[in-house]
């Protein structure tokens, strides 16, 4: 063995345990007697204490690669099929389904303990030639069978679909492949999602793209595409950011774009990632990729919302990258003999592995459940959690909350009199002292107080505003306009000034125009009646840079708020 006789070299060096756990393994066929993949953590462990997973992708001819699939199942809680659940593959002719490859990769993650994301069902690439020669108007019909019976054969098994994949050109128009030709545009994606959800109502269903995940053209036609799904009720959970990365290029504005997406309403996910670098890797390539994987890593943890982060592959060896990009390469944590690269090493002090003592707990959080209350009413929920590790003191968290309500930090408990009508999505995160923590997100319906205008303010509306996300520079709020009179509210136009130096760069559900510190929000044409006792919502992204205190007076069509 050729190790002995390069004694210098770190590869050698990190090579030799891991060489000899593998021959020992293979004599005393304890195969899973240490974690494959790397001393220490294993990344799944690490992931599952911070409330998040860590995925990667399998394909069929992966499950015969015995070095692979040990790696795969010790280190990952989460599988991607690469290929097997793509239309190409299940539907190759016309109504005829093939779900054995499919069903593979599912058998693979389930006998490890692992979930999957279903990737994915309308997309237009990996597209039968049968589809594109379909007359237009035998469309429809064709993208709602092939999800319905997908999403029905694999109901129960997948968490979460990705239901249109890369529906965007780079510079944000959609694009006109056969289903938005179908369709004479983007209806077409609602369609899928309502399909989807009929099909399986407990699967999470996202939408996936590349180049989508920093701020930019395509970022925002992903994001004001979201957004109106959202105002019309369509079924939409989550947005996949596939982060398929340029080495040293990861967006600055990564965590700042996932929360944006996050306070829509959305689960964010890393879908896709790889790091691809210009062959041949210099040992300088390896610690720029090491810095990039945590900066996506520590992302994800910074946004209560990430749900969690998958590499597309498990090592170079097996990655898409040479492939796809000519001359490029290295894109992956582990090596083409599956030894971690110091990428893997990063990922695992991003996820918290280097915490010292206690580390590895996991914290539970009880969903307490859909809620509901009133405008003026006392409402509160006592949430439970239980940590796997003795003794710890449990710290409580909530975004979302419902104007009026706060969550005791120490005891759990949510309380007090909410003040504005609306639907929020709550999460709730419990952290324990070694950082560990668990989530649960439910949503809260708060309905206008009837009869006799409960909260005593003499105006004939109420405004409530709530800044959902902040960071340095930037934030994201939703205001909430409720009629507490007796008269439709109409054609209106919503008027307050910033405190602070706040800029709004962009808007939802409403027009937004700014003039020093004054802001006039008009409505959209959906939303321009809100009736006696009802509200609705519209919201915005900015910038700051001194002070982001929230505006205090709000007027309506000139009358002031309460
Ligand atoms: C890739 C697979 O990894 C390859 O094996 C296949 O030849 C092409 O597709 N975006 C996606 C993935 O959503 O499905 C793609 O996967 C990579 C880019």
């Amino acid at each position: 063995m050729s190790v002995g006789t390069s004694p210098g070299r770190r590869a050698g060096v990190r090579a030799l345990p891991v060489l000899a756990v593998t021959a020992t393994a293979a004599v005393l066929g304890l195969v899973f007697a240490m974690p494959a993949g790397a001393a220490g953590t294993p990344l799944r462990q690490l992931a599952e204490a911070k409330g998040i997973y860590f995925g990667t992708a399998l394909t069929q001819s992966n499950l015969s690669n015995s070095t692979l699939t040990s790696v795969a199942a010790a280190q990952f809680d989460m599988v991607t099929p690469g290929n097997e659940m793509k239309w190409d593959t299940t539907e190759p002719s016309n109504g005829s389904f093939n779900f054995g490859p499919g069903d593979a990769i599912v058998s693979f993650a389930q006998a490890n303990n692992e979930r999957v994301r279903g990737h994915n069902l309308v997309w237009h690439s990996q597209l039968p030639s049968w589809v594109t020669s379909l007359p237009l108007n035998q469309v429809q019909s064709a993208m709602e069978t092939h999800i319905t019976t997908e999403v029905n054969h694999y109901k129960g098994k997948v968490y979460s679909w990705d239901v249109v994949n890369e529906p965007f050109n780079d510079d944000g128009s959609l694009r006109q492949d056969v289903f938005y030709n179908a369709f004479g545009g983007s209806g077409y994606i609602a369609d899928a999602l309502r399909t989807a959800r009929a099909a399986d109502p407990n699967a999470k269903l996202y939408l996936n793209d590349y180049n989508i995940e920093g701020t930019g053209a395509k970022s925002n036609a992903m994001f004001s595409l979201v957004q109106s799904l959202k105002a019309q009720g369509v079924p939409i959970d989550g947005v996949g950011f596939e982060s398929h990365f340029i080495l040293g290029q990861v967006p600055s504005t990564m965590e700042a774009n996932m929360a944006r997406f996050a306070a829509l309403g959305v689960d964010v996910a890393v879908t896709e990632l790889d790091d691809r670098i210009q062959l041949p890797a210099t040992s300088a390539n390896l610690t720029q990729q090491a810095s990039d994987y945590a900066a996506v890593v520590n992302d994800c943890l910074a946004v209560s919302r990430c749900v969690g982060v998958t590499q597309w592959g498990v090592g170079d060896a097996d990655s898409w990258i040479p492939g796809a990009f000519s001359g490029f390469g290295a894109a992956t944590m582990y090596d083409q003999n599956y030894q971690p690269k110091p990428a893997y090493t990063s990922t695992q002090s991003a996820l918290g592995s280097s915490g010292g003592g206690g580390g590895g707990n996991t914290v539970t959080v009880t969903n307490p459940g859909t809620q509901t209350g009133t405008v003026g009413t006392a409402a509160g929920v006592q949430v439970h959690a239980t940590d796997s590790g003795a003794g710890q003191a449990l710290t409580y968290s909530a975004t979302g909350l419902p104007a009026g309500l706060s969550i005791n930090a120490s005891s759990g408990l949510i309380s007090g009199t909410p003040t504005a009508a609306g639907t929020s999505s709550v999460t709730i995160r419990v952290t324990d002292a070694t950082g560990a923590a668990g989530t649960a997100t439910l949503t809260w319906t708060v309905s206008a107080a009837g009869g006799g205008g409960g909260t005593g303010g003499s105006g004939t509306c109420h405004v409530s505003y709530a800044r959902q996300t902040e960071w340095a520079g930037g934030f994201v709020a939703n205001l909430t306009i409720s009629d507490t009179g007796s008269a439709a509210i109409t054609n209106w136009s919503l008027t307050f000034s910033f405190p602070g130096d706040q800029r709004i760069t962009n808007g939802w559900n409403a027009t937004l125009a700014q003039s020093g510190t004054a802001v006039t929000a008009t409505n959209a044409g959906y939303n321009s009646t809100i009736s006696p006792g009802g509200s609705t919502s519209l919201g915005f992204q900015g910038t700051w840079t001194s002070n982001d205190s929230s505006p205090t007076a709000f007027s309506v069509n000139g009358v002031s708020c309460s």
